[in-house]
């Protein structure tokens, strides 16, 4: 099957995204170095499964029905030359405990995403960046050009969609190893402690919980139940995702699943559209609509509700459970005022979706000396806004997405570390928007359990059995 018909906008193809109007378009120079990487990597593997994303999309519906939550975090952009295993294992391992602390703290099953394993490519608000007299073309991700600001660095080079696949496949080849292999095996709880959260005002809260997980695994052997015939306990599910930015990319990568005949993106297995690309006749919608995964979309404070529920019907015009989620990104300021006219607009089309609040992108401030940070305050504030919208229309708050890290940065301010705009100076390591390390991850997710709990029984609907 090369082409499928999909609603009023007629018919769709893995290029048709090639007509309509796009943002956020890095400018190759030489189209034909870029049209031969595109063939070649047509021709490579593609990097997950059909089934594994129809898996996923399975478990997104049963959270959109209130009965699951979900956990999607890591980079805001992965980088070529952090491609090691002390990253990725870092990354995973905060997921991992974050995860415990909701799972065990509020009972509710939870999903696990990565931003892992192709989250390259970067949107930018300006075309340019100027430092003193120079200006030069943004950075705009490892997969399109470097981050040093020099001319030659700059300038959008096709050969790097070669590596970002490669580094793909590499981090995918680790997560599923962890996943599966013993390492995210419920009786290493302790051992995912990482140094410096141990000397964390947390460690306490945290060991707690992996007390009481070592005193029910130890029941649940004596009733019959181990990590032998119960692989739950031994092994986890894990996903991955980026944003569908880089469309010549996300394009080669796009297969017929032999199983269904449907097309889907097989460079992760769930991919969402930025806050810059969500234009309804855009091309990133298009490319979009016509693949089977499970999407999702970031929602500002421009949001129009009538529009979203457009782009929402467009991308899923058969109103599939698990196919869309909704990400808000309004900004603690905003939360209170936009999210709820949004919730509302969704709940009159009956479009099912999923909602996850991203309390990032929307409290990015710069300081006196032009650091890009994020106040953790106005991260948990957010979060609690996002809850406190649900909780009053009756919806249900389905999940957190975070930009985080499990090394030990210091690139948003406060937390229980209390670090100030002094601080940040110590490890900014980020090439692009500022990460929560891993002890402020872990209180957020300390937090974030609170509030499930909190709600349980009032306003939203609350996960029915935990089965995982
Ligand atoms: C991002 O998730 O890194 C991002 C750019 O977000 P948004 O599209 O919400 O601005
Ligand atoms: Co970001």
């Amino acid at each position: 099957m090369s082409t499928s018909t999909l609603g009023p906008l007629g018919r769709w193809s893995p290029e048709t995204w090639r007509t309509r109007p796009i943002r956020q378009v890095p400018a190759y120079p030489d189209p034909a170095k870029l049209a031969a990487m595109e063939a070649k990597l047509r021709r490579y593997p593609p990097l997950v499964f059909a089934g594994e994303a129809r898996r996923l999309k399975a478990a997104l519906a049963n959270a959109a029905a209130g009965r699951a939550f979900v956990l999607q975090g890591g980079d805001c952009a992965e980088s070529f030359n952090d491609f090691t295993a002390d990253v990725i294992r870092d990354t995973f391992r905060v997921l991992l405990q974050m995860a415990v602390v909701l799972t065990f703290g509020a009972s509710v099953p939870v999903v696990k995403i990565g931003r892992m394993a192709g989250q390259f490519a970067k949107p930018r608000s300006s075309d340019t960046e100027t430092v003193g007299d120079d200006t030069l073309p943004s950075y705009r991700g490892d997969i399109i050009n470097g981050p040093e600001f020099t001319p030659e660095s700059r300038v959008p080079d096709p050969g790097r969609m070669e590596f970002g696949y490669f580094q793909s496949a590499g981090t995918l080849n680790l997560l599923r190893a962890f996943a599966s292999g013993g390492y995210a095996d419920l009786h290493q709880v302790h051992r995912w402690n990482l140094g410096f959260v141990e000397r964390s005002p947390l460690a306490d809260r945290y060991q707690d919980i992996a007390h009481r997980i070592d005193e029910t695994l130890g029941f649940m052997a004596a009733c019959g139940m181990n990590g032998e015939n119960t692989p739950h306990i031994r092994e986890t599910d894990f996903y991955t995702s980026h944003e569908a930015l880089l469309l010549p990319y996300e394009q080669a990568l796009t297969r017929v699943d032999s199983t269904s005949g449907d097309w889907y993106a097989c460079s992760a297995h769930f991919l969402w559209i930025g806050d810059r690309t969500r234009q309804p006749d855009g091309a990133h919608v298009e490319f979009l609509r016509g693949v089977k995964n499970p999407i999702g979309m970031k929602v500002g404070p421009s949001s129009d509700p009538d529009e979203i529920v457009r782009i929402v019907e467009t991308l899923n015009p058969a109103n599939e459970p698990g196919r869309i989620t909704l990400i808000s990104r309004m900004g603690a300021d905003k939360v209170a005022a936009k999210l709820p006219p949004l919730l509302r607009a969704l709940r009159r089309s009956g479009q099912n979706v999923l909602w996850l609040c991203d309390p990032m992108h929307g409290n990015t401030v710069s300081t006196s000396n032009k650091i890009k940070t994020r106040n953790f305050d106005a991260i948990l504030s957010e979060v609690r806004g996002f809850f406190d919208a649900h909780a009053a229309e009756g919806t249900w708050a389905g999940g957190v997405h975070v930009e985080m890290t499990g090394q030990n940065v210091t690139e948003c301010i406060g937390g229980a570390h209390r670090l100030t705009e002094a601080n940040l100076g110590e490890r900014y390591e980020t090439f692009c928007d500022p990460r929560l390390n891993a002890e402020q991850s872990l209180e957020l997710a300390f937090l974030v359990a609170e509030e499930l709990k909190a709600r349980r029984g009032s306003g939203g609907r609350m996960p029915a059995v935990a089965a995982q």
